[in-house]
């Protein structure tokens, strides 16, 4: 199982203050040293928390290693990545005023106009990934289309899982959604990832759908580096504070 560390939100800190911390790209390399065999980064149109400059230095940084650069298919994006060139491009859809991507890519509606996208990243040796619900109709649209991956929204899953009014029956029936959906791709013969709202609780169990080889996460990654190095950030603080004062009692 491939674990990709989106690190969007660390950026979404760093923009917050204007400040240059904390560094996405000093994120990645911890990713990358403590488990994870890949970065994820959603270049937004509205530049909401990855900047073009992080993209740039996050391919420098992962010589070797895998990035994956979510983005929209527009023409502006397709250029960005002919010119990093990351290892995949997962394509999702946009809008503006979301929070978070909303719902699976329409491949199915996308067209000649879509197609013309897709292959021309392909083309570039670039590896693409369609964001889509499990549904058949858009998993054959992303293989007819040229994609050879396709990442399965787990969205409703997480939703449902996260719902304290929810039953068991609606995560277990998005679980199986989930599975009819990954089984379709493998038989049609792409490679299957998922990725979406996915957490420490919800993840164990879409770990019984074989077909998915990737996962892709980032909010829940770095809510949980809050709370399991916070203790460790108040420590230094303290540190360097009572470093500071004992050189005042010298100096005085
Ligand atoms: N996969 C895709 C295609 C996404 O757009 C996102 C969100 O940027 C994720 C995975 C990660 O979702 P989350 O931040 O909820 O873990």
């Amino acid at each position: 199982m491939r674990l990709h560390i989106n690190i969007d939100h660390v950026a979404t800190l760093r923009n917050a203050r204007g400040t240059p911390y904390p560094d996405p790209v000093q994120a990645a390399q911890i990713c990358l040293e403590s488990g994870a065999d890949g970065i994820t980064a959603h270049l937004r149109e509205d530049r909401r928390h990855i900047k073009d400059g992080d993209v740039a230095a996050l391919r420098e940084l992962l010589v070797g290693k895998l990035l994956n650069l979510e983005m929209a298919a527009t023409d502006e994006m397709v250029e960005i990545a002919l010119r990093i060139k990351p290892n995949v491009v997962s394509l999702v859809p946009e809008r503006r005023e979301e929070r978070t991507t909303e719902g699976g890519l329409d491949v199915a509606a996308g067209g000649d106009a879509l197609r013309g996208k897709v292959q021309k990243l392909v083309a570039a040796g670039i590896k693409v990934s369609m964001f889509i619900a499990a549904d058949p109709a858009q998993i054959d649209a992303s293989k007819a289309i040229g994609a050879t991956q396709v990442e399965l929204h787990t969205g409703d899953y997480a939703h449902a899982f996260g719902d304290i009014s929810g039953d068991d029956d609606s995560v277990r029936n998005e679980l199986i959604r989930l599975a009819a959906g990954a089984a379709y791709a493998s038989r049609a013969g792409v490679d299957v990832a998922a990725g979406h709202g996915l957490t420490q609780d919800n993840v164990g169990p879409l770990m019984e759908i074989p077909q998915i080889e990737e996962l892709n996460i980032g909010h829940a990654v770095i809510a949980d580096a809050v709370f399991m190095s916070l203790a460790g950030a108040v420590r230094a603080m303290r540190a360097r504070i009572d470093e500071g004062l004992s050189n005042r009692r010298l100096s005085s």
